[in-house]
């Protein structure tokens, strides 16, 4: 069956479409155009099979550096490399044809200069073949934002719960309770928007904290623990399948329980290894040719 006749809904065309002609992918001024029109659907992914699986139904693949507490084990994405994030990124990258691709800058690999900055991101963006990388960061980091955007990278900003600062910020609690720390992340946002960049992550804040950026900043928003009032939503593509069973967040939501259903496969094949049930006659290459 194809995802045309799924029965499922379909994204909405291809924003590369000029007079019917495809370009390719979504491009990063496709993806603001939409700023306050149709909700950007995002979803991030590691490896090739699930950029295959994600890419007709998504706007954005996110190589999140996620990926090391997802895929590695790790207990924060502080130990996450830029060889790791050039790794999936390029992996993301040959599983995908339609979404935009946007890789995050690990811990360490843009804070310690402008300069290193632009360096890591040439990097992965020429081994990669993304079409832009991603920062956390608020006010200090504006200049950087900067520097990158005015020498040809795209970036993607990243406010409110930043994983990359979990040591300062002492846990991965909800951001903006407090009104001073609420006036902090749209501090922040507006001055990475300022600073040029094309699109803003905003996770783990308020709701009204959110809807607010989202008013005040003219670059879509993309929430994750944020607001259904965002310019566009991200889950970490494993929480929305139920295959990261660490911890669930409250702002996840399940569409899948695909731990169980792996869990369950596999004993299956246990069974039928241990019941010498498997292979089977179709799964094993046949007899000898007698000899003439
Ligand atoms: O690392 C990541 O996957 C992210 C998203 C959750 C926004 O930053």
């Amino acid at each position: 069956m194809s995802v045309h006749d799924s029965g499922a809904p379909q994204p909405p065309a291809a924003q590369g479409n000029v007079g019917g002609a495809k370009l390719g992918r979504i491009s990063i001024p496709d993806l603001v155009a939409r700023k306050g029109k149709d909700p950007i659907v995002c979803l991030t992914a590691y490896t090739t099979p699930m950029a295959q699986a994600l890419d007709p139904h998504v706007d954005l693949l996110l190589v999140g550096d996620s990926l090391g507490m997802v895929l590695y084990g790790f207990d924060s994405t502080l130990q996450v490399t830029l060889d790791m994030m050039i790794a999936h990124g390029a992996a993301v990258k040959r599983g995908s044809k339609r979404a935009c691709l946007v890789v995050d800058m690990p811990f360490g690999s843009y804070q310690e200069s402008t300069e290193q900055a632009f360096r890591n991101a040439v990097k992965i963006m020429r081994e990669t073949g993304c079409s832009a990388v991603k920062m956390e960061g608020g006010k200090d980091l504006a200049p950087t934002v900067q520097f990158l955007v005015k020498r040809g990278i795209p970036v993607m900003g990243h406010v409110g719960l930043m994983p990359q600062q979990i040591n300062t910020l002492g846990g991965y609690r909800a951001r903006g309770r407090a009104h001073d720390e609420a006036a902090g992340v749209m501090a922040d946002a507006i001055a990475i928007a300022e600073a040029g960049a094309f699109s803003i992550v905003v996770e783990g804040v308020l709701e009204q904290v959110a809807q607010a950026i989202t008013a005040r900043v003219p670059v879509p928003t993309i929430g994750i623990g944020a607001s259904a009032d965002c310019d566009g939503q991200v889950l970490v593509a494993e929480d929305m399948l139920g295959l990261f069973g660490a911890f669930k967040p409250r702002f996840v939501k399940r569409y899948a329980e695909l731990a169980g259903e792996i869990g369950n496969a596999a004993a299956s094949y246990a069974a039928d290894v241990r019941g010498r049930r498997f292979p089977g006659p179709e799964n094993v290459f046949g007899s000898l040719k007698k000899s003439s």
